[in-house]
């Protein structure tokens, strides 16, 4: 909602030449240490998605912040795709390009449901590698991603491209 969109605007600090020179980074600590802003946000982001999802993911680290909240919110479970290495027992993986060498994320084989509806959530859409390869790990472990819900969409890195045919909603696109 444009509420939404104008209180994350306002707790949103741009640091220049973070986390190297030429980058202006997009700071949201000043969001989650704000109840009431933050609760503005998450409740958009529940009724957007109401009654269309079964569970909430999120990728390691800075989705857990919205995505474990928004599931308790939603009344639903919190599944955590993590950087590779953190979780135990069998896993699947996938692994996407950054801008200098590759990551690897994953999540347990026993966490999801199958066919299960799943809601992806996470900071910031930037290059989209990370919500592509997070969207193919959802769904190579039998669940179904139903859409992609991020704070701030930087338009232009063209993440969106990179998720064709996905349902992908930002509260503030730059
Ligand atoms: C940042 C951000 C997104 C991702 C977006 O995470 O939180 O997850 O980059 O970039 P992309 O669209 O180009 O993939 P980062 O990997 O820096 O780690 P963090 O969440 O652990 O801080
Ligand atoms: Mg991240």
């Amino acid at each position: 909602s444009a509420t939404a969109a104008g209180i994350l605007a306002a707790h949103t600090r741009e640091v220049a030449d973070f986390p190297k020179p030429g980058v202006m980074f997009k700071d949201l600590t000043p969001l989650f240490r704000d109840p009431a802003a933050f609760d503005v946000v998450l409740a958009d982001i529940a009724a957007r998605w109401a009654g269309q999802v079964d569970v909430v993911a999120g990728v390691e680290a800075r989705g857990f912040i919205i995505g474990a909240p928004l599931a308790l919110r939603m009344g639903l479970g919190f599944v955590p795709i993590r950087k590779a290495g953190k979780l135990p027992g069998d896993t699947h993986a996938r692994s996407y390009d950054l801008e200098y060498g590759t990551a690897t994320i994953e999540v347990t084989t026993d966490a999801f449901t199958a066919g299960h509806r799943v809601l992806l959530v996470d900071d910031v859409l930037a290059t989209g590698g990370t919500a592509a390869a997070a969207c193919d790990l959802v769904e190579g472990a039998g669940a179904q991603v139903v859409g992609l819900e991020m704070l701030l969409e930087l338009s232009f890195l063209g993440g969106r491209d990179r998720l064709p045919g996905r349902e992908v909603r930002a509260i503030l696109v730059d």
